[in-house]
């Protein structure tokens, strides 16, 4: 016995005393490398995502070598969880750690990254908190775990740090520091093990792309998903809903896909996936009704099966240990389960021509989704679970549009890591215009896309300031679910509004190929100002005074840009907020135009500008060339030919190349698409003069170009 105690006790001593390691960084695709501390978990949000890097694109981005400031980190396995140490410079700038909405700047924050509904504060619950952070100095740390990962980012300091903060005296100096300077970035795994992912670059936009096509490139979306789309009130039937279409004809609203709500279902929370036959007599007349009209369908779900579905016993055996509204949980990893979603789907949905859906729930809030303690059939425990499930159900739903050469864009409320290639995009139940724009910027760092869809407003100058941002979202999405407001329902800015939808429609060329950028080169077609050449404004941190009612401590405040944002190259985007007649705009290096007047606006600086109800302020880049179509009421269809209207900002020669495809099928991956060369050259008086050299291609839409030089 004595023995037994005293081995015990040698065991603990061992543990206690465990040394820190190094990684043993292994590239695995050029300026990538992993490492593992301890033993990883078999599932991680990358397993699930079932990346598939894009090693010719990353060939031709570069070799950089390992981040020097990385050489220095270390792992270590202690109390059953893994801890990890990255040091960190000064003035180094830390952007990422999940989907936050509050600010761009990361560092100094405390975050435990869980799937949750986003709940109004920047503490890692969100609906994508990929473990992934981007350092201004070029490059970029992911942790591949499925948990709750803790993340203090420039937060602790150590006894033995080389760099330590000097010890300062409250009492007499004022520059005394409640959050004084830490060196290192530590995390917290609460598993015996993770992989660790390590992206390299001259610049954080560099990093970025890495990441991007690491996981396979972004994704690139039919070009219906890029037009507008409607989502209508929960119970309306199918005549209602073809009444709402031929509204939107009627007046002239651009429509390109429209949402069905949870009642076109007969059961719904938990859903048997089936049609209503009361609401929807003739499923399948409906949506071939609608694709006639060059209208796609989109159908709302939660994953969770209610006991009236026709999966429901032969999905019983494989459903974890709680209910989510009194429906089982399916353990979607398992291939039974995975079968049986895309036998019904295909057969009730896909078959029958639906073109997406909205995956709704499965996110949180913790108050309707399963606890930590729920044990699945695969082994899974609640809390991993929870960080793959929304995950899973873009990556399978993408598969059976694949095996369609179809392909999808959809709504998901839960995301994480190796999601840029999935077609899905993060939508939430919160509703800040402000923080909706914050979280534009920061869906930027870490390959996810997000809209900050408008659902109603309290003034028509709110509904038109919401409208005129969702117009400048990878979705332009009005979500009618609850009360079923109409962009026309604001009658003083109906006009403002149809406006800005139909500028949305006309910019399609530009986003389509922002997109293909997203794509091929792991550019993401919405970047924070952080990620802009020129960009010249740096975060500051000031501090609050000391109070005894708050915590006294915590007082720093952050500066940073995140009320503004790039929609791909050229286009700088300036959102106006309702009570707001001005506001500050920040234009980096380099001259930048008006791009309604072409006017020039300014050139490395912060202006004020007053820009009236009317338009949303946007600003081009000197040299911009912008393709814009005539303003259509529907995505052009596959073999439409339209012409194209170029538009020049500025005073310098440029080119671009427009890339085109069907807009529908997988094709494009085979090498079935075309670009073609704009270009702009000045001729022997220094006139500015574009030409085009479109290629002889099936897959190039675009016909009579007409070029306008905007800045006179
Ligand atoms: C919410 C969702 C809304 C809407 C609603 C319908 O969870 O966020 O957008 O779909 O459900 O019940």
């Amino acid at each position: 016995m004595k023995y037994l105690i005293y081995l015990s006790l040698t065991f603990s001593c061992i543990v206690v005393s465990a040394q820190e390691k190094s990684f043993q960084w292994q590239q695995v695709a050029p300026g990538v490398w992993k490492a593992l501390a301890g033993i990883p978990e078999k599932v991680s949000p990358l397993s699930i995502a079932g990346i598939e890097p894009n090693r010719a694109a990353l060939s031709k981005l570069g070799e950089p070598s390992f981040p020097a400031n990385l050489q220095q980190s270390v792992n270590e396995i202690f109390d059953a969880k893994t801890l990890l140490r990255f040091p960190l410079e000064r003035e180094e700038q830390l952007f990422g750690l999940g989907l936050n909405f509050k600010s761009v700047q990361q560092r100094g924050t405390i975050k435990e990254l869980q799937v949750d509904h986003y709940g109004g504060k920047d503490d890692g619950r969100t609906h994508a908190p990929v473990a992934l952070y981007i350092s201004d100095k070029g490059y970029g740390v992911l942790i591949n775990a499925a948990r709750r990962i803790k993340v203090y980012a420039g937060i602790a300091v150590r006894k033995d740090s080389k760099n330590p903060p000097d010890e300062m005296n409250r009492n007499t100096q004022s520059n005394w520091d409640p959050q004084p300077y830490s060196d290192a970035v530590e995390i917290v795994v609460p598993a015996p093990g993770t992989e660790v992912y390590v992206f390299a670059g001259s610049n954080a936009l560099e990093v970025v792309q890495r990441y991007n096509l690491f996981c396979g490139g972004g994704v690139l979306p039919p070009k219906w998903g890029l037009g507008f789309t409607q989502r209508t009130p929960t119970l309306f039937s199918g005549k209602q809903v073809m009444k709402e279409v031929d509204a939107f004809e009627q007046r002239g609203y651009p429509l390109s896909f429209i949402g069905l709500e949870p009642g076109w279902q007969t059961y719904s929370y938990p859903n048997n996936f089936v049609w209503d036959s009361t609401r929807f007599p003739q499923p399948q007349k409906f949506v071939r009704g609608l694709l006639d009209r060059n209208i796609r369908v989109n159908l709302w779900i939660n994953p969770y099966v209610s006991s009236h579905s026709p999966i429901y016993k032969d999905v019983l055996p494989y459903t974890g240990t709680h209910t989510v509204w009194a429906g089982v949980v399916p353990d979607l990893t398992l291939p039974p389960v995975q079968d049986l979603y895309k036998k019904l789907f295909s057969q009730q949905h896909l078959g029958i021509g639906v073109s997406g859906y909205k995956v709704d729930e499965t996110d949180g809030f913790d108050v309707w989704l399963w606890p930590d303690g729920a044990k699945f059939p695969s082994g899974l425990s609640g809390e991993q679970m929870r960080q793959i499930y929304g995950l899973q159900f873009q990556k399978m739903s993408d598969q059976w549009f694949r095996e369609k050469n179809q392909r999808t864009y959809g709504l998901t409320r839960a995301s994480n890591a190796g999601a840029p290639s999935l077609p899905y995009v993060i939508y939430n139940d919160y509703y800040n215009h402000r923080d909706f724009i914050t979280a534009l910027c920061n869906s930027s760092f870490i390959g996810v896309l997000w809209t900050p869809e408008a659902r109603s407003s309290k003034t028509s100058e709110e509904w038109l300031r919401r409208m005129q941002s969702v117009c400048f979202s990878p979705m332009a999405m009005l979500n009618a679910w609850a009360d079923g407001t109409k962009p026309w329902t604001f009658a003083d800015v109906a006009d403002e509004v149809k406006s800005v939808m139909l500028l949305r429609m006309q910019l399609l060329p530009y986003l389509y190929n922002a997109f293909a950028q997203y794509h091929f080169e792991g550019k993401p077609p919405v970047r924070a100002m952080n990620l802009e050449e020129g960009f010249f404004f740096n975060a500051k941190e000031e501090r609050g005074n000391l109070n005894s009612s708050d915590n006294p401590y915590e007082t720093a405040i952050k500066q940073d840009i995140k009320d503004q944002y790039m929609l791909g190259d050229y286009l700088l985007v300036a959102p106006m907020f309702a009570g707001e007649k001005t506001r500050k705009v920040v234009l980096p290096k380099g001259n930048w135009y008006d791009f309604y007047t072409g006017r020039l606006a300014g050139n490395g600086a912060i202006i004020e500008i007053e820009p009236g109800l009317q338009n949303i302020p946007l600003f081009v880049k000197e040299g911009a060339i912008i393709p814009m179509i005539p303003p259509v009421l529907h995505t052009p269809g596959k073999d439409e030919i339209l012409p194209l209207t170029v538009r020049h900002y500025g005073h310098t020669e440029n080119s671009i190349q427009l890339y085109d495809d069907d807009g529908e099928t997988f094709d494009y991956e085979k090498g079935a698409y075309a670009r073609a060369l704009l270009s702009v050259k000045k001729d022997k008086e220094g006139k500015l003069k574009g030409s085009a050299k479109l290629p002889e291609s099936k897959a190039f839409h675009y016909n009579k170009i007409t070029w306008e030089f905007m800045t006179k």
